[in-house]
Protein backbone atom coordinates (compact mmCIF):
# COMPACT_ATOMS: atom_id res chain seq x y z
CA UNK A 1 0.00 0.00 0.00
CA UNK A 2 2.71 2.40 0.85
CA UNK A 3 4.26 1.52 -2.78
CA UNK A 4 2.45 4.56 -4.35
CA UNK A 5 4.26 6.27 -7.38
CA UNK A 6 4.34 8.98 -6.94
CA UNK A 7 4.56 8.90 -3.57
CA UNK A 8 1.48 10.84 -1.29
CA UNK A 9 1.76 13.78 0.71
CA UNK A 10 0.37 11.56 3.34
CA UNK A 11 -1.05 8.18 4.16
CA UNK A 12 -2.17 6.66 7.25
CA UNK A 13 -2.96 2.98 7.15
CA UNK A 14 -6.06 1.36 8.67
CA UNK A 15 -6.64 -2.50 9.95
CA UNK A 16 -9.06 -4.01 7.52
CA UNK A 17 -10.00 -3.56 3.69
CA UNK A 18 -12.93 -2.69 1.47
CA UNK A 19 -13.53 -5.55 -1.18
CA UNK A 20 -15.28 -5.21 -3.63
CA UNK A 21 -18.23 -7.77 -5.04
CA UNK A 22 -20.76 -7.89 -8.00
CA UNK A 23 -23.29 -6.10 -5.60
CA UNK A 24 -20.71 -2.92 -5.27
CA UNK A 25 -21.45 0.61 -6.72
CA UNK A 26 -19.80 3.16 -7.81
CA UNK A 27 -20.99 6.42 -7.09
CA UNK A 28 -20.42 10.29 -8.12
CA UNK A 29 -21.61 13.74 -7.89
CA UNK A 30 -22.38 14.79 -11.24
CA UNK A 31 -19.73 17.36 -11.49
CA UNK A 32 -17.24 14.13 -11.50
CA UNK A 33 -19.35 12.17 -13.85
CA UNK A 34 -16.61 11.94 -15.88
CA UNK A 35 -13.74 10.53 -13.75
CA UNK A 36 -16.45 7.41 -12.48
CA UNK A 37 -16.78 7.22 -16.41
CA UNK A 38 -13.34 6.44 -16.62
CA UNK A 39 -12.53 4.81 -13.26
CA UNK A 40 -15.46 2.81 -13.47
CA UNK A 41 -14.47 1.60 -17.34
CA UNK A 42 -11.56 0.73 -16.38
CA UNK A 43 -12.00 -1.27 -13.35
CA UNK A 44 -15.06 -3.08 -15.52
CA UNK A 45 -12.12 -4.04 -17.75
CA UNK A 46 -9.86 -5.14 -15.43
CA UNK A 47 -12.29 -7.46 -12.50
CA UNK A 48 -15.24 -8.15 -14.69
CA UNK A 49 -17.54 -6.73 -11.83
CA UNK A 50 -20.36 -4.43 -12.72
CA UNK A 51 -19.57 -1.40 -10.68
CA UNK A 52 -23.35 -0.11 -11.34
CA UNK A 53 -23.24 3.35 -10.86
CA UNK A 54 -25.36 6.48 -9.98
CA UNK A 55 -25.72 10.27 -8.64
CA UNK A 56 -24.28 9.06 -4.75
CA UNK A 57 -27.86 10.31 -3.36
CA UNK A 58 -30.07 8.35 -4.50
CA UNK A 59 -29.12 4.86 -3.38
CA UNK A 60 -28.24 4.04 0.29
CA UNK A 61 -26.64 1.03 1.61
CA UNK A 62 -23.79 -0.94 1.77
CA UNK A 63 -23.43 -2.06 -1.28
CA UNK A 64 -22.18 1.51 -2.18
CA UNK A 65 -18.38 0.70 -2.33
CA UNK A 66 -16.89 3.60 -4.14
CA UNK A 67 -17.56 7.29 -3.48
CA UNK A 68 -16.37 10.21 -5.79
CA UNK A 69 -17.01 14.07 -5.19
CA UNK A 70 -16.19 17.23 -4.63
CA UNK A 71 -15.25 18.68 -1.56
CA UNK A 72 -14.82 22.66 -0.79
CA UNK A 73 -11.58 23.88 0.50
CA UNK A 74 -9.29 21.62 -1.49
CA UNK A 75 -7.20 22.55 -3.57
CA UNK A 76 -8.49 22.12 -7.44
CA UNK A 77 -5.95 19.35 -7.93
CA UNK A 78 -5.71 18.74 -4.04
CA UNK A 79 -7.79 14.86 -2.78
CA UNK A 80 -8.39 13.21 -0.28
CA UNK A 81 -8.95 9.37 -0.14
CA UNK A 82 -10.46 7.64 3.00
CA UNK A 83 -10.70 3.53 2.67
CA UNK A 84 -12.70 2.08 5.91
CA UNK A 85 -15.79 0.57 6.92
CA UNK A 86 -18.28 2.76 4.80
CA UNK A 87 -15.89 1.91 1.92
CA UNK A 88 -13.87 4.20 -0.54
CA UNK A 89 -14.66 7.80 -0.54
CA UNK A 90 -12.40 9.81 -3.09
CA UNK A 91 -13.08 14.17 -2.50
CA UNK A 92 -11.01 16.31 -4.53
CA UNK A 93 -10.90 20.14 -4.68
CA UNK A 94 -11.89 19.85 -8.43
CA UNK A 95 -12.81 17.15 -11.10
CA UNK A 96 -8.84 17.04 -11.63
CA UNK A 97 -8.10 16.26 -7.80
CA UNK A 98 -10.27 13.55 -7.56
CA UNK A 99 -9.33 12.02 -10.96
CA UNK A 100 -5.68 12.45 -8.79
CA UNK A 101 -7.40 10.64 -6.11
CA UNK A 102 -9.44 7.41 -8.33
CA UNK A 103 -5.63 6.46 -9.83
CA UNK A 104 -4.10 6.48 -6.31
CA UNK A 105 -7.15 3.77 -6.07
CA UNK A 106 -6.21 2.17 -8.93
CA UNK A 107 -2.88 1.54 -7.85
CA UNK A 108 -4.19 0.69 -4.04
CA UNK A 109 -6.06 -2.26 -5.78
CA UNK A 110 -2.78 -3.84 -7.59
CA UNK A 111 -1.00 -4.37 -10.38
CA UNK A 112 -4.26 -6.34 -12.22
CA UNK A 113 -6.19 -3.33 -11.49
CA UNK A 114 -4.23 -1.83 -14.88
CA UNK A 115 -5.03 -4.87 -17.01
CA UNK A 116 -7.92 -4.55 -20.29
CA UNK A 117 -9.94 -7.73 -19.06
CA UNK A 118 -9.26 -10.24 -15.80
CA UNK A 119 -6.78 -12.43 -15.44
CA UNK A 120 -8.29 -14.44 -12.58
CA UNK A 121 -12.45 -14.54 -12.16
CA UNK A 122 -11.99 -15.79 -8.49
CA UNK A 123 -9.94 -13.31 -7.20
CA UNK A 124 -10.85 -11.11 -4.68
CA UNK A 125 -10.56 -7.32 -4.92
CA UNK A 126 -9.58 -5.05 -2.09
CA UNK A 127 -8.99 -1.86 -1.16
CA UNK A 128 -6.99 -2.06 1.86
CA UNK A 129 -8.07 0.19 4.61
CA UNK A 130 -5.94 3.66 4.08
CA UNK A 131 -6.54 7.66 4.58
CA UNK A 132 -4.28 9.29 1.52
CA UNK A 133 -4.02 13.07 1.67
CA UNK A 134 -2.71 14.51 -1.25
CA UNK A 135 -1.89 17.26 -3.80
CA UNK A 136 0.99 18.25 -6.34
CA UNK A 137 4.05 20.32 -5.91
CA UNK A 138 4.14 21.59 -9.60
CA UNK A 139 0.94 22.52 -11.32
CA UNK A 140 2.56 21.88 -15.20
CA UNK A 141 3.96 18.35 -14.87
CA UNK A 142 4.59 17.66 -18.29
CA UNK A 143 5.88 15.32 -21.10
CA UNK A 144 6.91 16.24 -24.35
CA UNK A 145 6.55 14.04 -27.44
CA UNK A 146 8.67 14.70 -30.85
CA UNK A 147 6.14 13.09 -32.95
CA UNK A 148 7.73 14.79 -36.37
CA UNK A 149 11.30 12.71 -36.46
CA UNK A 150 9.36 9.14 -35.96
CA UNK A 151 5.41 9.73 -36.25
CA UNK A 152 3.33 7.37 -33.46
CA UNK A 153 -0.11 6.82 -34.36
CA UNK A 154 -2.37 8.25 -33.14
CA UNK A 155 -3.40 4.98 -30.60
CA UNK A 156 0.12 5.04 -29.79
CA UNK A 157 -0.33 8.84 -29.10
CA UNK A 158 -3.81 7.79 -26.99
CA UNK A 159 -1.86 5.46 -25.18
CA UNK A 160 0.56 7.69 -23.80
CA UNK A 161 -1.90 9.93 -22.60
CA UNK A 162 -3.28 7.10 -20.46
CA UNK A 163 0.16 6.44 -19.15
CA UNK A 164 0.23 10.04 -18.20
CA UNK A 165 -2.50 10.07 -16.49
CA UNK A 166 -1.70 6.86 -14.09
CA UNK A 167 1.31 9.24 -13.30
CA UNK A 168 -0.59 12.25 -12.46
CA UNK A 169 1.28 14.13 -15.46
CA UNK A 170 -1.13 17.18 -16.91
CA UNK A 171 0.60 18.42 -19.91
CA UNK A 172 0.76 16.93 -22.76
CA UNK A 173 3.85 19.13 -25.09
CA UNK A 174 3.43 18.27 -28.74
CA UNK A 175 6.22 18.88 -30.64
CA UNK A 176 3.85 18.41 -34.21
CA UNK A 177 6.22 19.96 -36.57
CA UNK A 178 10.04 19.82 -37.39
CA UNK A 179 12.51 19.45 -40.45
CA UNK A 180 11.73 15.42 -40.90
CA UNK A 181 8.01 16.08 -40.59
CA UNK A 182 4.88 17.71 -40.30
CA UNK A 183 2.35 15.69 -38.64
CA UNK A 184 -1.38 18.00 -38.14
CA UNK A 185 -3.66 18.92 -41.09
CA UNK A 186 -3.92 22.42 -41.79
CA UNK A 187 -6.79 22.74 -43.79
CA UNK A 188 -5.28 26.25 -45.66
CA UNK A 189 -2.03 24.52 -46.09
CA UNK A 190 -2.52 21.27 -47.35
CA UNK A 191 1.05 20.71 -48.65
CA UNK A 192 2.12 20.82 -45.32
CA UNK A 193 0.84 17.00 -44.74
CA UNK A 194 0.46 16.23 -48.76
CA UNK A 195 4.52 16.93 -49.10
CA UNK A 196 5.61 17.84 -45.41
CA UNK A 197 4.13 14.79 -43.79
CA UNK A 198 6.47 12.28 -45.62
CA UNK A 199 10.37 11.92 -45.61
CA UNK A 200 11.69 9.25 -48.45
CA UNK A 201 14.09 7.39 -46.18
CA UNK A 202 15.67 7.68 -42.80
CA UNK A 203 18.96 8.06 -41.10
CA UNK A 204 19.38 5.06 -38.92
CA UNK A 205 21.25 5.71 -35.34
CA UNK A 206 22.50 8.61 -34.66
CA UNK A 207 24.92 11.06 -36.51
CA UNK A 208 27.98 8.96 -37.25
CA UNK A 209 26.19 6.77 -38.32
CA UNK A 210 26.75 5.47 -41.88
CA UNK A 211 23.19 3.48 -42.46
CA UNK A 212 19.93 4.97 -43.93
CA UNK A 213 16.78 3.03 -44.05
CA UNK A 214 15.72 3.55 -47.62
CA UNK A 215 11.80 3.06 -46.93
CA UNK A 216 9.19 5.84 -47.09
CA UNK A 217 8.28 7.12 -42.93
CA UNK A 218 5.33 9.20 -42.60
CA UNK A 219 2.10 10.39 -41.39
CA UNK A 220 0.05 13.36 -40.15
CA UNK A 221 -3.41 13.47 -37.87
CA UNK A 222 -5.93 14.94 -39.45
CA UNK A 223 -8.03 17.48 -37.88
CA UNK A 224 -10.54 15.15 -36.58
CA UNK A 225 -7.49 12.92 -34.98
CA UNK A 226 -5.99 15.85 -32.68
CA UNK A 227 -9.64 16.72 -31.95
CA UNK A 228 -9.80 13.22 -30.58
CA UNK A 229 -6.89 13.44 -28.94
CA UNK A 230 -7.43 17.14 -26.93
CA UNK A 231 -11.12 15.51 -25.70
CA UNK A 232 -9.24 12.46 -24.78
CA UNK A 233 -6.39 14.20 -22.69
CA UNK A 234 -9.72 16.84 -21.36
CA UNK A 235 -11.22 13.77 -19.47
CA UNK A 236 -7.71 13.11 -18.08
CA UNK A 237 -7.41 16.49 -17.19
CA UNK A 238 -4.35 16.67 -18.98
CA UNK A 239 -3.70 19.85 -21.15
CA UNK A 240 -2.43 19.44 -24.65
CA UNK A 241 0.48 22.24 -25.41
CA UNK A 242 0.95 21.68 -29.55
CA UNK A 243 4.00 22.80 -30.32
CA UNK A 244 4.73 24.62 -34.09
CA UNK A 245 8.32 25.20 -34.24
CA UNK A 246 9.53 28.44 -36.04
CA UNK A 247 11.96 29.95 -37.51
CA UNK A 248 13.87 26.87 -37.61
CA UNK A 249 13.48 23.38 -37.73
CA UNK A 250 11.50 23.87 -40.98
CA UNK A 251 12.61 22.15 -43.42
CA UNK A 252 9.29 20.34 -43.89
CA UNK A 253 7.13 23.48 -44.29
CA UNK A 254 10.07 24.91 -47.05
CA UNK A 255 9.93 21.70 -49.05
CA UNK A 256 5.72 21.75 -48.70
CA UNK A 257 5.87 25.49 -49.63
CA UNK A 258 9.61 27.00 -51.33
CA UNK A 259 8.29 30.37 -50.52
CA UNK A 260 8.58 30.56 -47.15
CA UNK A 261 12.25 29.63 -47.28
CA UNK A 262 15.27 32.15 -47.87
CA UNK A 263 15.11 32.16 -51.82
CA UNK A 264 17.18 34.37 -52.66
CA UNK A 265 20.31 32.44 -50.93
CA UNK A 266 19.03 28.95 -51.68
CA UNK A 267 17.00 27.17 -54.24
CA UNK A 268 14.15 25.89 -52.08
CA UNK A 269 12.34 24.31 -54.42
CA UNK A 270 15.33 21.36 -54.60
CA UNK A 271 15.03 20.92 -51.05
CA UNK A 272 12.54 17.82 -49.74
CA UNK A 273 11.54 16.89 -46.10
CA UNK A 274 14.41 16.49 -44.28
CA UNK A 275 16.20 12.57 -43.92
CA UNK A 276 18.66 13.02 -41.41
CA UNK A 277 19.06 13.97 -38.04
CA UNK A 278 21.07 17.37 -36.43
CA UNK A 279 20.56 21.52 -36.62
CA UNK A 280 19.18 22.11 -40.16
CA UNK A 281 20.59 25.52 -42.16
CA UNK A 282 17.13 26.05 -43.51
CA UNK A 283 14.93 28.10 -41.81
CA UNK A 284 12.36 30.48 -42.52
CA UNK A 285 12.55 33.55 -44.56
CA UNK A 286 11.52 36.48 -42.09
CA UNK A 287 9.42 37.70 -44.59
CA UNK A 288 5.53 39.31 -44.68
CA UNK A 289 4.94 35.90 -46.92
CA UNK A 290 5.95 33.67 -44.00
CA UNK A 291 3.92 35.50 -41.03
CA UNK A 292 0.94 35.41 -42.87
CA UNK A 293 1.43 31.77 -43.67
CA UNK A 294 2.27 31.02 -40.12
CA UNK A 295 -1.09 33.14 -38.88
CA UNK A 296 -3.45 31.03 -40.98
CA UNK A 297 -1.61 27.76 -38.99
CA UNK A 298 -2.25 28.86 -36.20
CA UNK A 299 -5.67 30.10 -36.35
CA UNK A 300 -6.42 26.42 -37.59
CA UNK A 301 -4.33 25.39 -34.34
CA UNK A 302 -6.16 27.88 -32.17
CA UNK A 303 -9.78 26.07 -32.84
CA UNK A 304 -7.68 22.72 -32.62
CA UNK A 305 -6.23 23.44 -28.95
CA UNK A 306 -7.46 25.28 -26.20
CA UNK A 307 -4.40 25.11 -24.36
CA UNK A 308 -4.11 28.63 -23.26
CA UNK A 309 -0.27 27.97 -23.82
CA UNK A 310 0.70 27.48 -27.81
CA UNK A 311 4.43 26.66 -28.26
CA UNK A 312 6.26 28.13 -31.08
CA UNK A 313 9.81 26.50 -30.53
CA UNK A 314 12.01 29.08 -31.38
CA UNK A 315 15.21 26.78 -30.68
CA UNK A 316 18.32 26.47 -32.66
CA UNK A 317 17.71 28.61 -35.69
CA UNK A 318 21.23 29.20 -37.32
CA UNK A 319 21.33 32.42 -38.75
CA UNK A 320 23.93 32.21 -41.35
CA UNK A 321 20.94 32.37 -44.42
CA UNK A 322 19.67 35.54 -42.66
CA UNK A 323 23.75 37.21 -42.69
CA UNK A 324 23.51 36.16 -46.82
CA UNK A 325 20.02 36.95 -47.55
CA UNK A 326 19.50 40.69 -49.23
CA UNK A 327 15.39 40.44 -48.02
CA UNK A 328 16.84 39.47 -44.40
CA UNK A 329 19.47 42.12 -43.99
CA UNK A 330 16.95 44.57 -45.97
CA UNK A 331 14.43 43.61 -43.24
CA UNK A 332 16.53 44.06 -40.03
CA UNK A 333 17.78 47.64 -41.79
CA UNK A 334 14.04 48.43 -42.45
CA UNK A 335 13.12 47.85 -38.53
CA UNK A 336 16.32 49.01 -37.40
CA UNK A 337 17.27 45.97 -35.54
CA UNK A 338 20.83 45.49 -34.13
CA UNK A 339 21.58 41.95 -36.07
CA UNK A 340 20.17 38.51 -36.50
CA UNK A 341 19.49 37.71 -33.42
CA UNK A 342 17.21 40.87 -32.95
CA UNK A 343 15.41 39.61 -36.29
CA UNK A 344 14.61 35.91 -35.05
CA UNK A 345 13.53 37.86 -31.54
CA UNK A 346 11.31 40.44 -33.42
CA UNK A 347 9.47 37.38 -35.49
CA UNK A 348 8.82 35.78 -31.95
CA UNK A 349 7.13 38.89 -30.82
CA UNK A 350 5.24 39.52 -33.74
CA UNK A 351 3.64 35.90 -33.04
CA UNK A 352 3.95 36.73 -29.40
CA UNK A 353 1.73 39.74 -29.81
CA UNK A 354 -0.58 38.19 -31.94
CA UNK A 355 -1.19 34.72 -29.61
CA UNK A 356 -1.99 37.51 -26.94
CA UNK A 357 -3.95 39.60 -28.69
CA UNK A 358 -6.20 35.86 -29.23
CA UNK A 359 -6.53 35.23 -25.10
CA UNK A 360 -3.78 32.92 -25.47
CA UNK A 361 0.27 32.90 -24.19
CA UNK A 362 3.81 32.26 -26.24
CA UNK A 363 5.87 29.25 -24.72
CA UNK A 364 9.38 28.91 -26.41
CA UNK A 365 12.55 26.53 -26.00
CA UNK A 366 15.09 29.32 -24.26
CA UNK A 367 16.96 30.46 -27.33
CA UNK A 368 13.58 32.99 -27.28
CA UNK A 369 15.40 35.07 -24.72
CA UNK A 370 17.96 35.73 -26.98
CA UNK A 371 17.55 39.43 -28.50
CA UNK A 372 14.48 39.52 -26.08
CA UNK A 373 11.77 38.61 -25.07
CA UNK A 374 8.20 40.26 -24.62
CA UNK A 375 6.50 40.43 -21.09
CA UNK A 376 3.77 37.86 -21.41
CA UNK A 377 5.86 35.21 -23.08
CA UNK A 378 6.99 32.26 -20.88
CA UNK A 379 10.25 29.82 -21.60
CA UNK A 380 11.26 25.74 -21.93
CA UNK A 381 14.88 25.94 -20.23
CA UNK A 382 16.30 23.09 -21.81
CA UNK A 383 19.58 24.21 -22.43
CA UNK A 384 20.73 23.25 -18.65
CA UNK A 385 19.00 25.71 -15.93
CA UNK A 386 20.81 29.30 -17.16
CA UNK A 387 17.83 30.16 -19.16
CA UNK A 388 15.24 29.24 -16.95
CA UNK A 389 16.87 31.45 -13.83
CA UNK A 390 17.40 34.13 -16.69
CA UNK A 391 13.88 34.17 -17.75
CA UNK A 392 12.49 33.71 -14.12
CA UNK A 393 14.63 36.89 -12.68
CA UNK A 394 12.53 38.72 -15.76
CA UNK A 395 9.68 37.78 -14.79
CA UNK A 396 8.91 35.17 -17.25
CA UNK A 397 7.55 32.12 -16.22
CA UNK A 398 9.55 28.97 -16.95
CA UNK A 399 9.35 25.42 -17.69
CA UNK A 400 12.20 23.49 -16.24
CA UNK A 401 13.20 20.80 -18.96
CA UNK A 402 16.94 20.52 -18.68
CA UNK A 403 18.84 18.14 -21.47
CA UNK A 404 21.34 17.43 -18.80
CA UNK A 405 18.78 15.81 -16.80
CA UNK A 406 15.02 15.06 -18.31
CA UNK A 407 15.65 14.65 -21.87
CA UNK A 408 14.75 10.71 -21.95
CA UNK A 409 16.10 10.27 -24.97
CA UNK A 410 19.82 9.83 -23.68
CA UNK A 411 21.15 6.65 -22.16
CA UNK A 412 20.54 5.64 -19.36
CA UNK A 413 23.41 3.35 -18.65
CA UNK A 414 27.04 3.58 -19.45
CA UNK A 415 27.21 -0.38 -21.24
CA UNK A 416 27.57 -1.25 -24.57
CA UNK A 417 24.64 -2.75 -24.51
CA UNK A 418 22.05 0.53 -25.03
CA UNK A 419 19.64 0.44 -27.72
CA UNK A 420 21.59 3.78 -29.84
CA UNK A 421 22.84 4.89 -26.53
CA UNK A 422 22.68 9.12 -27.15
CA UNK A 423 23.56 11.68 -25.09
CA UNK A 424 24.61 11.54 -21.81
CA UNK A 425 23.97 9.05 -19.41
CA UNK A 426 21.28 9.58 -17.20
CA UNK A 427 20.05 6.54 -14.83
CA UNK A 428 16.71 6.14 -12.83
CA UNK A 429 18.45 7.35 -9.35
CA UNK A 430 19.80 10.83 -11.63
CA UNK A 431 15.79 11.65 -12.88
CA UNK A 432 14.66 10.99 -9.37
CA UNK A 433 17.61 13.56 -7.82
CA UNK A 434 16.74 15.88 -10.14
CA UNK A 435 15.36 19.38 -9.22
CA UNK A 436 13.31 21.78 -11.21
CA UNK A 437 13.75 24.54 -8.56
CA UNK A 438 17.68 25.73 -8.75
CA UNK A 439 18.96 27.24 -5.36
CA UNK A 440 19.78 30.12 -7.45
CA UNK A 441 16.23 31.65 -7.37
CA UNK A 442 15.03 33.44 -4.45
CA UNK A 443 11.26 32.16 -3.32
CA UNK A 444 9.51 35.41 -5.91
CA UNK A 445 11.68 34.63 -8.61
CA UNK A 446 10.97 31.08 -7.99
CA UNK A 447 7.37 31.14 -7.94
CA UNK A 448 7.70 31.90 -11.97
CA UNK A 449 8.73 28.12 -12.14
CA UNK A 450 5.46 26.52 -13.33
CA UNK A 451 6.85 23.19 -13.03
CA UNK A 452 8.61 21.10 -15.30
CA UNK A 453 8.78 18.43 -18.20
CA UNK A 454 10.61 15.34 -19.15
CA UNK A 455 11.26 15.54 -22.99
CA UNK A 456 11.13 12.31 -25.64
CA UNK A 457 13.24 13.33 -28.69
CA UNK A 458 12.82 10.37 -31.05
CA UNK A 459 15.49 10.52 -33.67
CA UNK A 460 16.72 7.29 -32.25
CA UNK A 461 13.14 5.95 -31.53
CA UNK A 462 11.52 4.39 -34.45
CA UNK A 463 8.28 2.74 -32.82
CA UNK A 464 6.19 2.61 -29.54
CA UNK A 465 8.49 -0.38 -28.21
CA UNK A 466 12.23 2.03 -28.69
CA UNK A 467 9.56 4.71 -27.05
CA UNK A 468 8.57 3.16 -23.83
CA UNK A 469 12.12 2.20 -23.44
CA UNK A 470 13.59 5.22 -22.92
CA UNK A 471 10.93 6.64 -20.68
CA UNK A 472 9.91 3.81 -18.66
CA UNK A 473 11.07 3.59 -15.73
CA UNK A 474 12.64 6.82 -16.16
CA UNK A 475 9.01 8.93 -16.28
CA UNK A 476 7.61 7.25 -12.96
CA UNK A 477 11.23 8.99 -11.04
CA UNK A 478 10.01 12.14 -12.61
CA UNK A 479 6.56 11.97 -11.95
CA UNK A 480 7.44 11.76 -8.20
CA UNK A 481 9.19 14.63 -8.90
CA UNK A 482 6.68 16.62 -10.34
CA UNK A 483 4.61 15.36 -7.90
CA UNK A 484 5.61 14.91 -4.32
CA UNK A 485 7.18 17.20 -2.08
CA UNK A 486 10.43 15.72 -2.02
CA UNK A 487 13.66 16.99 -0.20
CA UNK A 488 16.84 18.19 -1.87
CA UNK A 489 18.30 15.50 -3.95
CA UNK A 490 21.13 14.76 -1.75
CA UNK A 491 18.61 14.04 0.53
CA UNK A 492 16.29 12.05 -1.31
CA UNK A 493 16.09 7.79 -0.56
CA UNK A 494 16.11 6.59 -3.82
CA UNK A 495 16.54 3.14 -2.49
CA UNK A 496 13.09 3.75 -0.89
CA UNK A 497 11.90 4.51 -4.22
CA UNK A 498 13.58 1.57 -5.62
CA UNK A 499 11.78 -0.49 -3.48
CA UNK A 500 8.36 0.83 -3.93
CA UNK A 501 9.49 0.53 -7.74
CA UNK A 502 9.03 -3.20 -7.38
CA UNK A 503 5.25 -2.36 -7.50
CA UNK A 504 5.41 -0.35 -10.07
CA UNK A 505 6.99 -2.61 -12.47
CA UNK A 506 4.17 -4.92 -11.91
CA UNK A 507 2.01 -2.05 -12.71
CA UNK A 508 3.85 -1.18 -16.11
CA UNK A 509 4.00 -5.35 -17.20
CA UNK A 510 -0.05 -5.03 -16.74
CA UNK A 511 -0.16 -2.03 -18.36
CA UNK A 512 2.40 -3.39 -21.26
CA UNK A 513 4.78 -0.96 -21.22
CA UNK A 514 8.55 -1.73 -22.79
CA UNK A 515 10.45 -0.48 -19.67
CA UNK A 516 14.14 -0.85 -19.37
CA UNK A 517 14.22 -3.92 -16.75
CA UNK A 518 16.36 -2.51 -13.97
CA UNK A 519 18.89 -5.41 -14.87
CA UNK A 520 19.41 -4.11 -18.57
CA UNK A 521 17.84 -4.47 -21.79
CA UNK A 522 16.12 -6.99 -22.96
CA UNK A 523 17.48 -9.27 -26.15
CA UNK A 524 15.20 -7.18 -28.69
CA UNK A 525 16.16 -4.20 -27.07
CA UNK A 526 19.61 -4.42 -28.01
CA UNK A 527 21.32 -2.49 -30.87
CA UNK A 528 24.73 -2.36 -30.46
CA UNK A 529 26.47 1.12 -29.64
CA UNK A 530 28.35 1.34 -33.03
CA UNK A 531 25.69 3.32 -34.10
CA UNK A 532 25.53 5.98 -31.17
CA UNK A 533 27.87 8.40 -29.83
CA UNK A 534 30.56 7.03 -26.74
CA UNK A 535 29.47 6.90 -23.51
CA UNK A 536 31.58 10.28 -22.60
CA UNK A 537 31.00 12.30 -25.57
CA UNK A 538 30.11 15.66 -25.90
CA UNK A 539 26.90 16.93 -25.40
CA UNK A 540 24.41 15.90 -28.13
CA UNK A 541 23.29 17.65 -30.82
CA UNK A 542 20.68 16.00 -32.08
C1 LIG B 1 15.71 21.27 -28.21
O1 LIG B 1 16.10 20.25 -27.64
N1 LIG B 1 16.22 21.64 -29.38
C2 LIG B 1 14.68 22.10 -27.63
Amino acid sequence: MSDLIPAPRALTPGGGEVRLTPDSRLHAEAPVEGVARLLGGALRQATGLPLREGDGTAATGDDIRLRLRLRPGLGPEEYRLVSDGDGVLVEGGGPAGVLWGAQTLRQLLGPDAYRRAPVDRDRVWAVPHVTVEDAPRFAWRGLMLDVARHFLPKEGVLRYLDLMAAHKLNVFHFHLTDDQGWRVEIRRHPRLTEVGSWRARTKTGHRASPLWEDKPHGGYYTQDDIREIVAYAAERHITVVPEIDVPGHSQAAIAAYPELGNTDVVDTTALSVWDTWGVNPNVLAPTDTTLRFYEGVLEEVLELFPSRFVHIGGDECPKEQWRRSATAQARIRDLGLADEDALQSWFVGHFDAWLTARGRRLIGWDEILEGGLAKGAAVSSWRGYAGGIAAARAGHDVVMCPEQQVYLDHRQDPGPEEPVPIGWVRTLEDVYRFEPVPPELTPEEARHVLGTQANLWTEVMEDQGRVDYQAFPRLAAFAEVAWSDLPAPAERDFAAFDRRMAAHYRRLDALGVAYRPPSGPLPWQRRPGVLGRPADGPPPNR
